[in-house]
């Protein structure tokens, strides 16, 4: 057994405090678990969205050319139910911390938009009070690997934009098209057998390299190259701190692993106490 298993909970927890809190150049790299707390449900636990709504079959390339209406009415659905969930407190305190701390880079697999909500909300509590600028909001801002439900592109030139409209799945012809070349929009989402956009697996592979700490939160590690980045930061001389209600296959290489839920384990670990 890992030995950091065997500390009881509160030294674990002082102890990545003081690893979060003392890294130089933090990552922090989130999965659907980070969303649960919110209503998102994550895609392989018990009420995975996966199970009901077979993904592999509707999330793909070919079943858009098959079937484009059925895709968008299964889109459409996500969008609403995960538009109407609001960031929890985990959301929150990365927000927080991503916005204060220029040397943390935050990188997630989720396409719910919360990360970008709760740090639009904390960029307004520090705009109030005079604090937070472009620059750091822009550093703030999440590493999307897999792209975002409320973002669409062209399925034909290079459009591409957000878009938090319900969709309006009747009919092929009622389908959101292209205001530039009428071809139709798709979900700007990575699919199965998708390729990564590779700007952006790059940057997420440099912070992964450059992280003294890769942070993990809420993610099962079975999809890669997402599941890579902890491995790479590693391979660099890093340090890698798991939260999750689980073990994963990640728990063997990080050296500490907090059990619990990341709305109530990431204020704790992440707010500079007083
Ligand atoms: P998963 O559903 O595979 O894993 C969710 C993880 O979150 C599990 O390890 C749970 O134990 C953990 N978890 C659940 N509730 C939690 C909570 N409140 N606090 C902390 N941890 C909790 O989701 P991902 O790992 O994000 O890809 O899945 C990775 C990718 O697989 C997704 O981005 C998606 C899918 O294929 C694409 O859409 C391309």
């Amino acid at each position: 057994m890992n030995d950091a298993l065997q500390m009881d909970d509160a030294r674990r927890m002082d102890d990545a405090r003081h690893l979060v809190g003392s890294a130089s150049r933090l990552l922090i790299l989130t999965g659907a678990g980070v969303s649960a707390e919110s209503g998102v449900p994550t895609f392989r636990g018990p009420d995975g969205l996966w199970k009901t709504r077979r993904p592999e079959e509707l999330a793909t390339p070919q079943a858009f050319q098959a079937d484009p209406r059925l895709v968008w009415e299964w889109y459409g659905l996500r969008r609403e139910r995960v538009g109407a969930c609001r960031p929890n407190a985990a959301h929150e305190a990365i927000a927080r911390l991503t916005l204060e701390n220029g040397d943390a880079r935050l990188v997630t697999q989720n396409v719910d938009g919360l990360h970008e909500l709760a740090l639009e909300e904390a960029v307004a509590e520090e705009r109030s009070s005079g604090r937070s600028s472009d620059e750091s909001v822009s550093r703030a801002t999440p590493i999307r690997l897999h792209g975002s439900l409320f973002w669409t592109r062209c399925t034909v030139c290079d459009h591409r934009t957000a878009d938090r409209h319900p969709v309006d799945a009747d009919s092929e012809a009622s389908l959101p098209r292209c205001p530039k070349c009428q071809a139709l929009l798709r979900p700007d989402v990575v699919w199965f057998g998708e390729e990564l956009d590779p700007e952006i697996l790059e940057s997420a592979m440099e912070a992964a390299d450059a992280a003294e700490v890769c942070l993990v939160v809420g993610t099962s590690a079975l999809v890669h190259p997402a599941a890579s980045l902890p491995l790479l930061t590693k391979e660099s001389g890093g340090v890698v701190v798991e939260v999750n209600t689980e073990p994963t296959p990640l728990t063997e290489v990080a050296q500490l692993s907090l059990r619990g839920r990341s709305g109530q384990v990431l204020p704790r670990l992440l707010t500079v106490e007083p």
